[in-house]
């Protein structure tokens, strides 16, 4: 990409990497900067290679020495505040849990190959967003990594547990309404999510103020039937 001038119009929440929405020869697009060369080339290679049959944003340059990397930008609201947001139905939210399994089948069905299947890593609801017709995208694939398709459901379900409001029934339900999702769309079997939701929980307790909060949940889903 030749060099351009842009001028900076929104930072995203962002907890690794610095992002930012930007006006670059009247366009809005979004630049990435990461924190290493790695990451940015891993998340760079999957953008590149499935954006035209994923709903992924577009690769639009990249400066390797600058850690920078830019993309399409897509106007959306964060599937995290819609998910958690009060003024929802929960009719929407039960749609967009749908939704978000028949994105990830399609993730998991395009990278399937002789060597496994390609997770997308990371799989917080934080990195999904939903666009002006309520469409699902994912973002954020610097953690891709061959694995098991489990891992990135229960990334999810953890996610839509541990984030306020926390662990109420409609909650599990909505966890339940997705894995059956993605269970009828692929046909795959799915197996022990609830031993690595539990898994992802306990990971988070060590981290967090809320970790004596978070453990006792992380117990009790031990028990469910996901
Ligand atoms: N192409 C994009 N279009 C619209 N919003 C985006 C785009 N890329 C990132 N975002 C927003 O920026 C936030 C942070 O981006 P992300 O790639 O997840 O960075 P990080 O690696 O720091 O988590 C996302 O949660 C999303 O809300
Ligand atoms: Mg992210």
């Amino acid at each position: 990409m030749k060099k351009n001038r842009f001028v900076i119009k929104k930072t995203f929440k962002s907890k690794k990497n610095k992002v930012k929405l930007v006006l670059m020869e009247k366009s809005l697009i979004v630049m990435k900067q990461f924190n290493s060369k790695n990451m940015l080339e891993g998340e760079y290679k999957i953008l590149r290679r499935g954006c035209e049959r994923l709903n992924i944003p577009k690769p639009l340059g990249i400066n390797i020495e600058g850690k920078t990397l830019f993309m399409s930008y897509i106007p959306s609201k964060n599937l995290c505040d819609v998910i958690n947001s009060s003024s929802v139905p929960l009719k929407v939210k039960n749609e967009c849990m749908e939704k978000l399994a028949s994105w990830l089948v399609d993730f998991h069905s395009y990278f399937k190959s002789s060597e496994g299947v390609m997770i997308r890593g990371d799989s917080i609801l934080r990195n999904f967003i939903l666009d002006e017709e309520n469409n699902i995208w994912g973002l954020d694939f610097e953690e891709s990594r061959y694995g098991m398709p489990e891992e990135d459901i229960a990334g999810i379900c953890s996610s839509v547990l541990d984030t306020n409001p926390m662990f109420t029934n409609w909650k599990v339900e909505l966890c339940k309404r997705f894995i059956d999702a993605y269970k009828s769309l692929s046909g795959w079997e799915v197996k022990n999510v609830n031993k690595l939701v539990f898994k992802a929980l306990m990971e988070k307790a060590g981290r967090r103020k809320n970790g004596v909060v978070l453990t006792k949940f992380a117990k009790s889903i031990e028990n469910l039937d996901f």
